[in-house]
């Protein structure tokens, strides 16, 4: 269903105390109420957050996993291991996992089945890099992005995915795409879905957008026709600042 959602992307932050620090400051928040809220910390932290946010309306999320069920994959972790402490949401095809891991659409798409075969729900991410938007390529590569790694899916799995529009050149760089460049993108997609689906579908999915998503520039985002919330990374390591994002629907 088409959701407001902001979610926090702790990315590779915060020790155990650091965890439990900002787990109480976001307790303290009042969020405002119809929005979705959730927080990704990383693997070592999911159990001891989900533990903490038990009585709390803020979802503990992943950040990333591994398509197999189990076996020789040193270093990962499976859907069932994330299902097992407690978290059903996972994000998939962050561009610092395409970038520094080589996660490509073919081996996305395995993720993709991986998690809906476990009933979680998947925050899928893509973007464009600079150099795709300076050659006026980034809505060929947008497209072949959400297509590769999510055409294949049946009708009703689409309950089950939120999208997030990422420029990889307004990531951690405090360069934002402006409210319009994310509406055009985000109605782009919306517009791919109506046509490989249908209007419906299109509709009902919920499309965030992330890249140095700020207190400031929220609201003005927020506000765009297609853009249902934000991926946030940075200001999400800040109780107080990510809170006013929530608060700036
Ligand atoms: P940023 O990261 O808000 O620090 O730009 C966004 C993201 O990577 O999801």
């Amino acid at each position: 269903m088409r959701n407001k959602i902001v979610a926090g992307n702790w990315k590779m932050n915060n020790d155990l105390l650091q965890t439990e620090e900002l787990l109480l400051k976001l307790q303290e928040k009042k969020f405002k109420k119809g929005v979705q809220v959730m927080v990704a910390p990383t693997f070592t932290n999911l159990w001891h957050s989900v533990k903490k946010l038990k009585n709390s309306e803020i979802e503990v999320i992943a950040q990333n996993m591994h398509f197999a069920e189990k076996g020789a994959y040193t270093g990962e972790i499976s859907a069932s291991m994330l299902n097992g402490v407690g978290v059903n949401t996972v994000i998939l095809g962050h561009s610092e996992r395409r970038e520094y891991f080589n996660e490509e659409d073919s081996l996305l798409k395995k993720k993709v089945d991986a998690a809906l075969e476990h009933d979680m729900t998947l925050i899928f991410c893509f973007g464009e890099k600079l150099e795709d938007r300076e050659l006026g390529h980034h809505f060929e590569v947008v497209r072949d992005q959400v297509k590769n790694a999510l055409f294949h899916l049946k009708e009703n799995d689409w309950s089950s995915v939120i999208l997030a529009y990422e420029p990889v050149w307004a990531i951690g760089t405090g360069e934002t795409a402006t409210p319009e460049q994310a509406q055009e993108m985000h109605h782009f997609v919306r517009n791919l879905i109506t046509q490989g689906y249908s209007k419906d579908i299109a509709n009902e999915v919920s499309i965030l957008y992330g890249g140095s998503v700020k207190p400031d520039n929220a609201r003005e985002i927020f506000t765009k026709a297609d853009v249902d919330g934000g991926l946030i990374g940075g200001a999400s390591l800040d109780a107080s600042t990510f809170s006013q994002i929530v608060n700036s629907f």
